[in-house]
């Protein structure tokens, strides 16, 4: 492939660490941040002293709303002993995180800047469902707000669409779902760690616990169609198809790629990069695909040179089940109108050729906004240096793997190709 753009210099990651993804009544942002910056720094295999980050890049959608605290920037300068240097908010509503390491990528790439810490929080579960959702739909386009649009309404368009121009129906999202939830019981960070079954058993015994009649389902796919405990949110998302409310933190530690070995032997060299940008739905021809998830991907695998089957593993942002199916698509893993049918075949499962979202994705890791996009690097950095635990692909020669984050309605998107080399 041609290669149109390239890097200053090379960038690589030498630390990753993640906070867990839940609910917490207790932990604020900076907590949930400090947890996964600790991490991170425990990370770097030959030690790094805090006192050597140049700068750093916060992604956060939106704390002034969801905490009434703006100004992030500094508040994790000071939180981890870096003031006064520079510290900066990026902010492309789900996608925060993902600018946070392009911005950062760039600052090294440039030369301005050897090591940069970047990453990203959100909390969101201090207010009601229904605040969270008035405070998520300010990302989508001024004219899907004054429609009405939430992001469940938005993806339940989106669902309704491919439904209809490939013919696919509401029992193949239903393999989506299946699929995260049994890649999460072997994440230890995960929000919902919870294979379906489990989740059956769990209400079983709760009715029996609370002395109520014991419901009954034959099977994961009966559990999914009941509406009493899958009842609709924006048809035809259920319940089982969205990400859920979460609270949670990431980070990355890049530095020069020249430096890299001074931190580790198994340095992930940041090899593809790309962002896009969506107009909305008023200006969409074509509902089933995001224009901006395919601008990313050229870009990336152009900077790369590496095309859709180099990629061996992949987080794709799957905020809603129809999501992963569609960028799937646009990605370039599989041809328009073939992803769902990928995922029937097991194809994207964690033992399959294309293993997808083996961190039990969006639905079931959690979706702390500006936290997902470097919590999802992070899921790649843990594959590709083979330290992903139970939930390790099994792939001899793992080299290749990447993470796409998608802000808004498809409004900004990005996509990044990470490479283990030696
Ligand atoms: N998947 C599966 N179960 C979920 C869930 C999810 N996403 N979210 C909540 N639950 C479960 C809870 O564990 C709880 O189970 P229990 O009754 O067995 O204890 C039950 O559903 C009710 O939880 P609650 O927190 O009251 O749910 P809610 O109705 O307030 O919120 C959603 C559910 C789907 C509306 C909410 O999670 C949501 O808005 N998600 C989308 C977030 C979003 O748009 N993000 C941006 C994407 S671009």
């Amino acid at each position: 492939m041609q290669r149109k753009r390239k890097l200053g210099r090379g960038v690589a990651i030498v630390g990753a660490g993640m906070s867990k993804f839940g609910m917490f009544r207790d932990r604020d942002t900076k907590d949930l941040f400090l947890e996964a910056f600790n991490e991170a720094m425990a990370s770097v295999d030959k030690g790094m002293d805090p006192n050597d980050i140049d700068a750093i890049y916060f992604g956060n959608f939106s704390n002034d709303f969801f905490v009434h605290q703006a100004h992030w920037g500094p508040i994790i300068s000071d939180l981890i002993g870096n003031v006064p240097k520079a510290s900066t908010r990026t902010e492309g509503a789900c996608a925060s995180g993902a600018l946070a390491l392009r911005e950062g990528v760039f600052a090294i790439a440039s030369g301005f800047y050897d090591i940069v810490l970047a990453g990203g929080a959100e909390q969101l579960s201090k207010l009601p469902t229904e605040k969270v959702t008035e405070g998520l739909a300010l990302a989508t386009s001024p004219y899907e707000g004054k429609a009405g649009f939430t992001f469940p309404g938005v993806f339940g368009a989106t669902a309704s669409a491919y439904f209809k121009k490939y013919g696919a129906n509401r029992e193949h999202l239903m393999n989506v779902t299946i699929k995260s939830h049994n890649n999460a019981p072997l994440n230890p960070k995960a929000q919902f760690p919870q294979s379906i079954s489990d989740v059956m058993k769990d209400k079983v015994q709760r009715a029996i616990d609370k002395g109520k009649p014991v419901p009954v389902w034959k099977d994961e796919r009966e559990f999914l169609r009941d509406p009493l405990v899958n009842p609709v949110v924006a048809w035809p998302m259920h319940l089982f198809d969205c990400s859920p409310i979460s609270d949670g933190g990431s980070c990355v530690i890049m530095v020069a790629e020249e430096l890299a070995r001074n931190f580790t032997d198994a340095p992930l060299h940041v090899i593809g990069l790309g962002q896009g940008s969506g107009s909305g739905l008023h200006a969409k021809e074509d509902l089933a695909s995001f224009e901006a998830t395919k601008y990313a991907a050229r870009e990336a695998y152009e900077l790369s040179g590496l095309r859709p089957d180099d990629v061996q593993v992949c987080e794709v942002h799957d905020c809603f089940s129809i999501a992963e199916i569609v960028h799937l698509e646009d990605l370039g893993f599989f041809a328009p109108g073939q992803g769902y049918k990928a995922v029937e075949e097991g194809l994207t499962q964690r033992d399959g050729p294309k293993p997808i979202n083996t961190s039990g994705g969006l639905k079931c890791k959690g979706h702390p906004i500006g936290a997902t996009g470097t919590a999802q690097i992070y899921e790649i950095w843990k594959q590709l240096r083979g330290e992903a635990g139970e939930r390790q692909v099994p792939i001899d020669s793992l080299r290749i793997g990447a993470a796409h984050n998608l802000g808004g309605t498809g409004g900004t998107c990005t996509f990044t190709i990470l490479e283990r080399r030696g």
